[in-house]
């Protein structure tokens, strides 16, 4: 880990207590001056950190940071992971490393300045306050078999925070989980390599943690984040058990594709059995959500009957 940014850390681990700390009390526990911690926070800014500072109290965290345990999260991982404090992007690192990886390597970024959304969106990542990482993974068959995946991993992600305790889940078809009925996490599958013969993918996948006032604003959609789940979650933990449910869901996924995940995606669906309106271009369907098919298309009971929906520009609406 570069200098700077254990020093970064030591200062946000003592202001993530919550109160103020003082400029002195910093430098000493530190053990460096003042006007380092002074050029340490202004720089925490630029990485999206938002830092108060009161004139005689010190300084102060908008909202608590989350930071990833370095040690605890190799020492429970048997595949390659890749842990940075900065990058551009962890899918981008992933794809560009894919000739070397294996099923299950994992990369994790703490701040990335050109993450990527999905339709060509900027996934705003501030430094700590969520947690961003992408997932690789070998499809022998080509992208035939890979179809479908996102929802698997949507599934995967459910499964983990429902049992870490956080309840108001679900999931919108293609891509995403919602909180309380606004977006808490999103999916962005990327692929290299052929279409009819093995093709490598990279799973990436955000999950916003302690959004701050600011960070809100720049998100053009309704968000949700887990500040208010009771027990506050430990981000390695989360890390460890979401790698364990996506190493084990996919796994399944590559030996029987998506039947043994229509169950588990009913179940988690947001819209099941409501009526939804499905935009595809200019075109508007009215129906039924009644849950997804082995291949992942999206099903809805309309006035013509039961039709199943794919491809990457529908999407979903509540009537
Ligand atoms: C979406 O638009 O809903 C998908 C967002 C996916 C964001 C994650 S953050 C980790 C990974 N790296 C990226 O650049 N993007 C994905």
């Amino acid at each position: 880990m570069q200098d700077h940014w254990q020093r970064k850390r030591a200062i946000l681990a003592l202001l993530n207590q919550g109160s103020f700390v003082s400029g002195e009390v910093l430098a000493q526990e530190l053990g460096i001056s003042r006007a380092a911690v002074n050029k340490h926070i202004e720089s925490l800014a630029d990485y999206g950190v938002s830092v108060y500072s009161v004139k005689g109290r010190g300084y102060k965290l908008e909202k608590p940071v989350h930071l990833i345990e370095q040690v605890r999260l190799l020492d429970g991982i048997r595949q390659r992971c890749f842990y940075f404090d900065e990058l551009d992007s962890t899918n981008a690192f992933m794809l560009g490393h894919a000739q070397e990886l294996k099923s299950g390597d994992l990369c994790i970024a703490e701040y990335q300045s050109a993450g990527r959304g999905r339709r060509g969106r900027t996934w705003v990542s501030p430094y700590a306050n969520h947690l961003y990482f992408s997932l690789f993974w070998r499809f022998p068959q080509g992208m035939a078999q890979a179809m479908g995946l996102s929802l698997v991993v949507g599934c995967s992600l459910y499964t983990v925070l429902q049992q870490m305790g956080v309840e108001g889940l679900g999931l919108k078809w293609p891509n995403d989980l919602y909180l309380d009925g606004r977006k808490l996490a999103g999916i962005l599958v990327e692929m290299t390599g052929q279409t009819d013969s093995e093709c490598q993918l990279v799973i990436g996948v955000g999950i916003n943690m302690s959004m701050t006032e600011s960070q809100g604003q720049r998100i053009d959609q309704p968000w949700s984040d887990l500040s208010a789940v009771p027990a506050s979650l430990d981000k390695t933990a989360l890390m460890l058990n979401l790698h364990r449910q996506l190493y084990k869901d996919l796994q399944q996924f590559e030996q029987s594709g998506l039947l043994h995940f229509l169950q588990r995606w009913q179940q988690a669906d947001l819209f099941a059995g409501k009526p939804v309106d499905l935009h595809m271009g200019e075109q508007v369907i009215s129906g039924v959500c009644m849950g997804i098919d082995e291949q992942g298309a999206v099903l809805l009971d309309t006035a013509e009957g039961r039709k199943g929906f794919v491809g990457g520009e529908i999407s979903l609406r509540p009537q």
